[in-house]
């Protein structure tokens, strides 16, 4: 009690570091990098500043540029050439995501994650296989079952491909078990899973669908990602992958749901990621360029909080930045 205990003795310069609890490094920190199969030129994105699709050949250039800051991981998305119902280009051998894998990992150190996800392939946007037609049947919504196959194809090209780790994104029930299973049976036994085990229906996402242009075409996906209400939810969604076999939990976006990292944290022995999204890298940004706040220092501020509540690496578009302060 007051004045004999004095939490103010313990945050002079020369003991705060010895007393301080969390810690970011480069090492903890993924990169996202987005291919792009529809142009040869980097083409900025603009709700992302610092944020450019790349052409798969320049994706080896890309990553160079991002391990030269000490960050030695990037998950890869992609643009294709062309969408279709199936989204086909997700899994097809020759498709921008596995060409820019096969090349990153021929010519560099890397440690490539793959986004198994079908949003950015499909005509209609959604993340799985729709039957139906929007107009005839407004309640229309992604058909779980018959999208277990495209991502477990999905994950096996990217796998044959080189990736290191495969990272499902659809929360489609059942998807890391299908996915283990048939890598497994691929002969890919080696290759890591990172489900995005609570995946919420977040509006934060926005900037990213421009990136990935993955918004849907109708709907929205409340139908399959999870209700930002509910935190329980998390740990049974978190609890049934790691049953599955999912090696690294993780949850998104990340600022927002702290308690949902702290509560795996408790939870699990696995290790836990947390993807801090585009909204909280656009929205950072877009008050620094008002000149309302300090960029580095609030980005900084936000890898440390996720940090604190928990996990042990974060996916973020503030890697590079914020590695070459590190
Ligand atoms: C694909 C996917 C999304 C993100 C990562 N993988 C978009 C979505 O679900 O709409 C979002 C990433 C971000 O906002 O940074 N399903």
């Amino acid at each position: 009690m007051y004045p004999t205990d004095r939490p103010r003795r313990l945050r002079t310069d020369g003991v705060r570091p010895l007393v301080s609890e969390s810690s970011l490094s480069a090492s903890d920190l993924v990169a996202p990098v987005f291919v792009d199969a529809t142009t040869d030129e980097l083409v900025p994105i603009e709700s992302m500043p610092g944020h450019e699709r790349v052409p798969a050949d320049e994706a080896v250039a890309r990553v160079e540029e991002v391990r030269a800051t000490g960050v030695e991981a990037v998950i890869l998305f992609g643009i294709p050439e062309t969408k279709d119902a199936e989204g086909s280009r997700a899994y097809a051998a020759d498709g921008v995501v596995q060409r820019a894998i096969r090349r990153i990992t021929a010519d560099t150190d890397a440690y490539v994650i793959g986004d198994v996800c079908l949003c950015e392939y499909t005509d209609h946007g959604h993340c799985g296989v729709i039957e139906g037609s929007a107009e005839a049947d407004p309640t229309l919504t992604v058909e779980n079952d018959a999208t277990l196959e495209l991502l477990e194809k999905t994950a096996v090209s990217q796998a044959d491909a080189g990736a290191d780790m495969v990272a499902p994104s659809s929360m489609t029930d059942g998807q890391v078990a299908a996915i283990r299973g048939a890598l497994d049976d691929a002969g890919h036994g080696d290759v890591a899973i990172m489900s995005y085990a609570a995946k919420y229906e977040s509006a934060f996402y926005g900037p990213f669908r421009d990136a990935a242009d993955g918004a849907p075409a109708f709907g929205d996906r409340r139908h399959y990602q999870m209700d930002p209400a509910n935190g329980r939810e998390a740990l049974r969604e978190g609890r049934i992958d790691a049953e599955e076999g999912a090696d690294v939990l993780l949850v998104k976006p990340a600022l927002p749901y702290l308690d949902v990292v702290a509560a795996f944290r408790r939870e699990f022995d696995r290790p836990i990621a947390a993807y801090n999204v585009s909204g909280e890298y656009a929205m950072l940004h877009a008050a620094a360029g008002k000149g309302w706040l300090d960029l580095e220092a609030t980005a900084y501020e936000s890898l440390l909080s996720i940090k604190r509540a928990g996990a042990d690496l974060i996916v973020t578009y503030f890697a590079e930045d914020l590695a070459d302060r590190l």
